[in-house]
């Protein structure tokens, strides 16, 4: 993690080894011109009150409150968030860019102060460098159908590791099939590492692109992204890394990290869905064609001839999705406030304590146990299918994933096709992995609830 002390290492005696952070973490402040009653935690951390922040904890599932641990496929939404789009909605809705209006003024301040926001929460040196897409997946397939048509030839390689999401798959498999290119996958170890030696091996002369997740969704494995990156550039690739699954849980400087794009979804770091964030580097983004046309991203339209915006608007033909492109503000606002660092912290101790509990349960195998992981168990329990182990959780109202996680690859590794996975996010408690616990102990032990 570029910049930015380790959470990540799982050490085998569970001792905790923090690293002090080389920022300065203090919360950066909210934006004037939105709700000034954000209602945000208090500083610093308490994971209790945290929790308070997010209304839908509140609901009871199956008669007993909701230990929400499907994180990794979604996260809530804070307060904050939800009131900062009935804010929208209320006051400011209108298009951006184009009306001579005091609406379409306040509408395209906040569009653009969330690109401003987004821009600062990557590091990323210009919004000039920020384009707005629905979510990780069509950033990928924005990559892959822009800079990708243009950059694939015949017989070049792209190069991915086996801990991906069928997001970072299958544009990658449909690019290659259509230009007679060649995908090759780095492999990792029984712990669900990537080998860097064998993924140098795959890079040579014809590697175009290296394409690889910051952070395995199906394992919570952390990849040693900065050093892929370096090796890479090392060969003349150009580099994307799919931050779906690590801006929730750490500190991303695509600077420090040097990749050439960086996508991450905002329903997946307490924002709305369907607002996601492609990163490009300048001078990667100049040379990309548009991938969709439409109104926005031209500068004059003839019916002879086209000429298009400059990056970022190229790529946003038509209506953005603007209020959740504000919502995404303000749920950065919210980290920001809470603090990067103390989420790390805070996550990094329940895994520890997770991981540690669940390991004593007899017949439960951890899948993914790298020393360096994210907030993400993936586990199977012998003599009980996943579903079963997912509808047992749920009857005592704690939310879980069954099933192959749209990674089915690295499953497969492991010789399975599904797992349990419990993801964590900066609202769960000690409580939460207690309950989660004793109920995996109490299917176990054949009692049906937990209480
Ligand atoms: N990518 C999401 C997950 O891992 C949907 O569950």
């Amino acid at each position: 993690m570029a910049g930015y002390g380790s959470f990540g290492f799982l050490e085998g005696n569970r001792n905790l080894y923090f690293v002090k952070p080389t920022a300065n973490l203090e919360p950066t402040g909210i934006e004037p011109d939105v709700p000034r009653n954000l209602n945000l935690s208090s500083y610093p951390f308490d994971a209790e009150a945290i929790k308070r922040d997010f209304p839908i904890l509140r609901e009871r599932v199956n008669g007993r409150p909701l230990v929400w641990l499907d994180n990794a496929a979604t996260t809530q939404k804070p307060q904050s968030v939800i009131d900062r789009l009935k804010y929208f909605y209320e006051h400011e809705n209108s298009n951006v860019h184009r009306a001579a209006h005091e609406l379409a003024a306040r509408a395209t301040d906040a569009y653009e102060s969330a690109r401003e926001k987004v821009r600062r929460f990557v590091n990323a040196s210009s919004t000039r460098e920020i384009i707005f897409v629905r979510g990780a997946t069509e950033g990928i397939n924005l990559i892959a159908q822009s800079w990708g048509r243009r950059n694939i030839q015949k017989d070049d390689e792209i190069v991915i590791t086996w801990l991906e999401h069928h997001a970072n798959i299958v544009p990658w498999q449909m690019l290659c099939s259509e230009k007679g290119a060649k995908l090759r996958v780095a492999p990792v170890d029984d712990s669900g590492q990537v080998l860097l030696d064998e993924y140098e091996k795959l890079l040579g002369p014809k590697t175009r692109l290296v394409s690889i997740t910051q952070v395995s969704n199906a394992l919570g494995v952390i990849t040693p992204a900065e050093k892929m990156i370096e090796i890479a550039h090392r060969y003349g690739a150009t580099v994307l890394l799919d931050g779906a699954q690590s801006v929730s849980h750490m500190r991303v400087d695509v600077q420090a990290l040097d990749c050439d794009f960086f996508v991450f979804s905002g329903h997946k770091v307490f924002g709305p869905t369907g607002i996601g964030v492609v990163y490009g580097k300048p001078e990667v983004l100049e040379y990309m064609p548009p991938w969709q046309g439409g109104g926005n991203m031209i500068q004059d339209v003839t019916f002879e001839k086209t000429s298009y915006q400059e990056p970022p608007q190229r790529f946003e033909a038509g209506t953005g999705n603007i209020a959740d492109a504000v919502g995404l503000s303000a749920a950065i606002d919210y980290l920001d406030r809470v603090g990067m660092y103390n989420i790390s912290k805070h996550e990094h101790e329940l895994l520890v304590k997770a991981t540690s509990e669940l390991a004593c349960i007899p017949g439960l195998h951890i899948i993914g146990t790298a020393k360096e992981k994210a907030g993400v168990l993936s586990f199977v329990l012998d003599g009980f299918r996943t579903e079963e182990v997912g509808d047992y959780l749920n009857q005592n109202g704690i939310a879980v994933r069954s099933g192959h996680h749209c990674a089915q690859p690295i499953l497969r590794r492991f010789g399975l096709e599904s797992t349990v996975r419990a993801s964590l996010a900066l609202y769960n408690t000690n409580e939460d992995i207690d309950r989660l616990v004793a109920a995996i102990w109490n299917l176990r032990l054949g009692r049906t609830s937990i209480s």
